[in-house]
Order: structure tokens, then C-alpha cells, then sequence
């Protein structure tokens, strides 16, 4: 096969949700359908259970799973689908926007009953500001939702993106018959169970008394409500799709395992193949005759005893080609990866080659940071893994002086995962973490305990947001930094950051400095 046919067969996304709307079950579901697993239940949920914020243990255990389900592929009709897994709990949202980076579309799932919850309107901002393409699934059709017209509006107006029904349910809740496959032109009728893959059967005369036959009274109501549907929303293009200007939406219920087939069909069929990506040099065309990629994530521990990791690698462009001398261009260092491997059908495998679209783990002592860029030699430096503003922050010290070594190389360490951030105080050379949510505090105490034999001990700090500052006038920075000296800090990277104690303070110095610019991602 051509390096071109491989890349146009990769469909390489990721499906997000607010947590609890399906996105566990619809993931497993279109492995059963791929045929990459046999039986429902064998993909674990490696969410964080509700309540288990503090139980270390459980959050050891999720992160062994979710090596596993970090990355899965599959073949499907001719398609090679790679799946790419984000954590459901929004202490870990940081994980999930950057993989969101390596993704070239989205699926984003919508508990029918609930409609867009406030996890989803974030993933689906980071979808925007990317211009990644989405697909709507709604999941839950059988239980009872509000009206379908009112539901696709509200979503419109929350993710403020233009919907496009690929499908049309018929009723909902105990009455749910099925849905209409606009996509396709056939009906599939709901049965509730659990197992069952039957294909939907082709109706394209609506008109056809057959319908009544299938449906009885609700044939009635569906011919109304397609008319609509047509009179109201467009015909679906697909170009709308690609530039993310237009969300197609589909119907079903995951868990009785509606109307999946239909949508991973038509997700083969509409998903983009791997695009150009941004580096700060040049635009890199998958079709470059030279290997290139990113780090994304890097996941640790997979032993504790030998605090091994993974970094994740998503191929952008040429082919990846195990042992090839390839140069971290961060280091300017050369190095070959011997045993590269990639999750085919759950499984963990050593690969020979990858091509972009894919996603390679390289095995990592410590070499590789989040947002390195790879290549056959050509520096460039790839875009788009940003830091976003932090909001919860804490002094971290050590508690046990004899282990200052281990302390300082565990949180130099763990930032580079991107567990959280650090930053220096410029007034007190003090060290302060930020994350954007709780667990992340114990997760880093659990880990520096454990993986570097270090005791942290984190002290409160009231902060409300950290900003990145910078300004075209270099009298009007020294300025600001000396009137603000007591709130600078300096990131991983040495750049200025502003650490405002209240939202009144950031708008206050925002107006008063004007010529200072203020960025709440790292990325600018
Ligand atoms: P998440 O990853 O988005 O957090 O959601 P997950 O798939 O874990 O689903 C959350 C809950 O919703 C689960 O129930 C799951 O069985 C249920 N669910 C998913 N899809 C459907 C659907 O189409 N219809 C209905 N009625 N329920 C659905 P749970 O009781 O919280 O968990 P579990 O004990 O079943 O794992």
C-alpha cells in the first residue's frame, strides 16, 4: 500500500464527554462493532469512580488501566480507526485537551436527558479554538428526553456550532422505536438488548404505507418531523464539517448498543484523514517524505519499580520505522526506539512501522518531555500543546530534608508529564504548584512518596488565576514587573508570569497596564 492510501485510511479521534454521559460505553460499543473486542465489559471505565477522590489506590489502579486504553486500534472496512482515550474526571481536563491535540476529529457524546453539561461546552471550546471536526452523539434515547427540535437547538446555541441530524430518533424513553437514518435513507428499529448487532433495513420512500406497517401511529409524526427537519437544517456538507463550522449529530443508546454501527459507518465515511499540522517553522503535509511527530502524554509507572514510562507519540508525517535514528530536536540528541509499540485490538504490541495518524509509545527513562517534537533531522518545532491558566495553587516544600535530591527531581519530573505546573516566585524564590483541579495535589504527594522515595508537604495559597504576560514595550514590562514584584513568578520555561489574587486585580491591572498583553494558555 501506497504511504498515501495509509494515511487516507487513518481515522484518528477521540471521544469526550461531560462525565457519565456514555462516553465509557459508547467507546467499548464501537470496539465490539470493529470486532476488537468480543464481549461488552472487557474496556474498563478508567474514570475515576465518584468519591474516590482520595483513595490513592484507586487512582494507582485507573492509571494502570488507562495505560491500556490509552491508545486503540482497530480495522474496519478497510479503515484503520485509532481511538484515542481522555480521562473522564475534570481534575484531569489539562490530559484531555492535550490529547485532543493529536486527534484530527471528535466524537463528542450528550446524555439526551441532561443536554450539554458544563464539561462539554469546554471540550468543545478546545474543538473550536482547533478548528477540530465534531460529531454529536446523542446517547440515552431510552430513557425520556425533552423534544428533539428543543434539544438540538439548545445544543446549538451552548456549543455555538451548527447541527446537522444524520439521523432522527422516533420517540424516546420506553417508546423508542428507533431512528431514521437520514445518512443512508434506512430505519433501524430499537430493540433493548445488550447484544444484538442487526443492520437496519433501507426505506427510502417515507411515503410508502409500508412505514405504518413498522411503526404504526409514529409513522405519522416521523414524516412531519422530517419535513421539518429538512425544511430547517440544510443538506449536510461536508466540507461545513471538515473546516468544523458544522456538527453532524446521530442518535442512540450506547448501552443497548443503538446506533452505533451506523455511526461508526458514517464516521469512516466523513472523518478527516490525518491533516497538515502547524509547526512554528513551516506547515508539515502528512504526505512529507520525512517521519515527524509529537509527544502528546507521557504516561508513568507502569512499574513502580523501575519508573519506566510511555510517551506517546503521534505521528504527523512520513513513516515511523523501528530502530531509525530519529533526533529529539528539544536535546538536539539522536537516538533509535527498538521496541516502539502500538495498541492494536487491546493488545499491546512491538510495531516495525507507523504512519501518521498513528500513535507510537516510545519507552522513556526520563528522555522525552510533553510537546517534543521528533523528526528525521529537520528542526522544527510543532504548535499547539498549550498550559492553560491554572486555578488552584499551593506552595510546595519538602518534608523531609535529607531527600531534597529525590524531591527536586520528582516535581521536575512530573511536570514534564504535565501532571501540573510550576512556577518560581520572582520576590521569594519560593515554589508554587498549580493545577487545574484537587486530585492533582494527591496525586503528586502520592507520587513523590512512592516513585522518588521524597515527602512534599503543600502549603495553602489564595491565588485566583496565573497569567503570561509580555509586552512589545520593554520599559512598560519592567514597569509592571516592578509594581507587581511581589506577584511575579517565572514558569518551567523562565517566562513572566502574573499571579493575580482575585479576578478585581487581574481586570484592574489590565486597565491600568495597557500595553501589557495577558495570556491564560501558555500557547501565544
Ligand atoms: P462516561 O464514561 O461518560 O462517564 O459514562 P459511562 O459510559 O460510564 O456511562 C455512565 C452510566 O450511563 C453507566 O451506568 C452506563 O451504563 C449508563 N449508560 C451508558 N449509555 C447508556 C444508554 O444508552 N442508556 C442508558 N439507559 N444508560 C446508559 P452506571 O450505572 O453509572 O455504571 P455501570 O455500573 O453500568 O458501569
Amino acid at each position: 500500500m501506497s504511504i498515501q492510501t495509509e494515511i487516507r485510511r487513518r481515522r484518528t479521534f477521540a471521544i469526550v464527554s461531560h462525565p457519565d454521559a456514555g462516553k465509557t460505553t459508547l467507546t467499548e460499543k464501537l470496539l465490539l462493532f470493529g470486532g476488537a473486542i468480543h464481549v461488552a465489559g472487557a474496556v474498563k471505565s478508567n474514570k475515576i469512580k465518584k468519591g474516590a477522590t482520595s483513595d490513592f489506590m484507586e487512582i494507582e489502579r485507573q492509571r494502570g488501566i488507562s495505560v491500556a486504553t490509552s491508545v486503540m486500534g482497530f480495522e474496519y472496512d478497510g479503515y484503520k480507526v485509532n481511538i484515542l482515550d481522555t480521562p473522564g474526571h475534570q481534575d484531569f481536563q489539562e490530559d484531555t485537551f492535550r490529547t485532543l491535540t493529536a486527534v484530527d476529529s471528535v466524537i463528542i457524546v450528550i446524555d439526551a436527558a441532561k443536554g450539554v453539561e458544563p464539561q462539554t461546552e469546554k471540550l468543545m471550546n478546545v474543538c473550536r479554538m482547533r478548528k477540530t471536526p465534531v460529531i454529536i452523539f446523542i446517547n440515552k434515547l431510552d430513557r425520556p428526553t425533552q423534544d428533539t427540535f428543543e434539544l438540538l437547538d439548545d445544543i446549538e446555541r451552548q456549543l455555538q456550532i451548527s447541527l446537522n441530524p444524520l439521523s432522527w430518533p422516533i420517540n424516546n424513553g420506553p417508546d423508542f422505536k428507533g431512528v431514521y437514518n437520514i445518512f443512508d435513507k434506512s430505519l433501524d428499529f430499537f430493540k433493548p438488548s445488550v447484544q444484538d448487532i442487526e443492520p437496519g433495513i433501507s426505506f427510502d420512500d417515507l411515503d410508502s404505507p409500508e412505514l405504518e406497517k413498522h411503526i404504526g401511529k409514529d409513522a405519522k409524526k416521523l414524516r412531519e418531523d422530517l419535513e421539518l427537519v429538512y425544511g430547517v437544517y440544510p443538506p449536510f456538507k461536508h466540507d461545513e464539517y471538515l473546516a468544523g463550522n458544522l456538527a453532524p449529530v446521530f442518535f442512540g443508546s450506547a448501552l443497548y448498543n443503538f446506533g452505533i454501527q451506523e455511526l461508526l459507518d458514517a464516521f469512516v465515511k466523513i472523518a478527516p484523514w490525518p491533516r497538515p499540522v502547524q509547526t512554528e517553522e513551516r506547515l508539515i503535509d502528512p504526505e512529507d517524505e520525512k517521519f515527524s511527530g509529537f509527544v502528546f502524554k507521557i504516561h508513568a509507572n507502569i512499574d513502580p519499580n523501575h519508573r519506566s514510562r510511555i510517551a506517546f507519540v503521534k505521528v504527523c508525517s512520513g513513516k515511523f520505522i523501528r530502530n531509525n535514528n530519529y533526533k529529539l530536536i528539544r536535546s538536539g540528541k539522536t537516538f533509535r526506539v527498538s521496541s516502539p509499540t502500538a495498541f492494536m485490538a487491546s493488545q499491546k504490541e512491538i510495531i516495525e512501522e507507523a504512519y501518521p495518524g498513528d500513535i507510537v509509545g516510545f519507552p522513556d527513562n526520563g528522555s522525552f518531555i510533553i510537546g517534543d517534537t521528533i523528526t528525521e533531522g529537520e528542526d522544527i518545532h510543532f504548535k499547539g500543546l498549550p498550559s492553560f491558566s491554572p486555578e488552584l495553587f499551593k506552595f510546595v516544600e519538602n518534608a523531609d530534608p535529607m531527600k531534597t535530591k529525590q524531591l527536586n527531581k520528582g516535581v521536575d519530573q512530573l511536570m514534564d508529564e504535565g501532571v501540573a505546573q510550576l512556577f518560581t516566585s520572582q520576590f521569594n524564590g519560593r515554589r508554587i504548584i498549580g493545577t487545574v483541579g484537587q486530585l492533582q495535589f494527591e496525586v503528586i504527594q502520592y507520587r513523590l512518596e512512592h516513585e522518588y522515595n521524597a515527602k512534599c508537604r503543600f502549603e495553602p495559597l489564595s491565588m485566583y488565576k496565573a497569567c503570561w504576560i509580555q509586552s512589545d514595550n520593554p520599559k512598560a514590562l519592567i514597569e509592571f514587573k516592578n509594581r507587581k514584584h511581589q506577584k511575579m513568578a517565572t514558569d518551567k520555561r523562565g517566562r513572566d508570569v502574573f499571579m493575580a489574587d482575585s479576578q478585581f486585580i487581574l481586570d484592574m491591572a489590565q486597565s491600568e497596564f495597557k500595553e501589557i498583553k495577558f495570556h491564560f494558555t501558555s500557547e501565544f
